[in-house]
């Protein structure tokens, strides 16, 4: 890792840090105007995309009044669940963005190996897992979609699950403006 990667990755902990000392408070009075794709950009630069792995972003950079440390957290979470949830040779995530009078909408889908029917409400439960291992041979704690679930409903939204038709995983984000 480089130096500029290093401090980056230092900024994100100290943002974390701080997120998890107050974090309806920090994650409320920091909201500010952000451009999507470029908070995304970000947080894609502090993970590890497998080769042959891709991520679709809209093809708009838009303009969006929220909670950057949030929206980092949220994708940060999402995006490692879809790479490590993921036996497809060509690993792809495409993320879709709408927004209305009132709300912005955001889509994160995945083409891995999908989530039962049955657990669509469970997995956003504190410490569950599907106690599947992941494409390293690792087992997660059950910390992320809670905290996706938490960090939206400080910013007044909300996530579901729904199982697409043929495969993999889509998340529905719905983030009040
Ligand atoms: N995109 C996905 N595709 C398939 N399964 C998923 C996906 N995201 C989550 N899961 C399943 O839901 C479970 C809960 O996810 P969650 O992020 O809360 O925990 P984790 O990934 O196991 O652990 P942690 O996030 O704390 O490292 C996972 O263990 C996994 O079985
Ligand atoms: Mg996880």
């Amino acid at each position: 890792m480089n130096i500029s990667a290093t401090k980056r990755l230092i900024t994100l902990l100290d943002e974390m840090l701080a997120y998890s000392k107050a974090p309806a408070v920090i994650v409320r009075e920091k909201r500010a105007v952000a451009y999507l794709n470029t908070v995304l950009e970000q947080v894609i630069r502090h993970i590890n995309v497998p080769p042959h792995f891709q991520i679709r972003l809209p093809d708009e950079n838009h303009e969006i009044n929220t909670s950057v440390i949030a929206l980092e957290q949220i994708f940060m979470n999402l995006f490692t669940n879809a790479i490590r949830y993921n036996d497809k040779a060509e690993g792809l995530i495409a993320v879709r963005f709408n927004a209305t009078d009132t709300a912005y909408h955001l889509e994160v889908a995945d083409n891995g190996i999908g989530i039962a029917k049955q657990y669509h409400e469970k997995i956003f439960g504190t410490n569950f897992t599907l106690k599947i291992t992941d494409r390293f041979n690792k087992k997660g704690t059950g910390i992320g979609l809670s905290t996706v679930k938490d960090l939206l409903k400080v910013l007044g939204g909300s996530i579901i699950y729904n199982q697409p038709w043929v495969w993999g995983t889509t998340f529905f984000i719905n983030i009040p403006r």
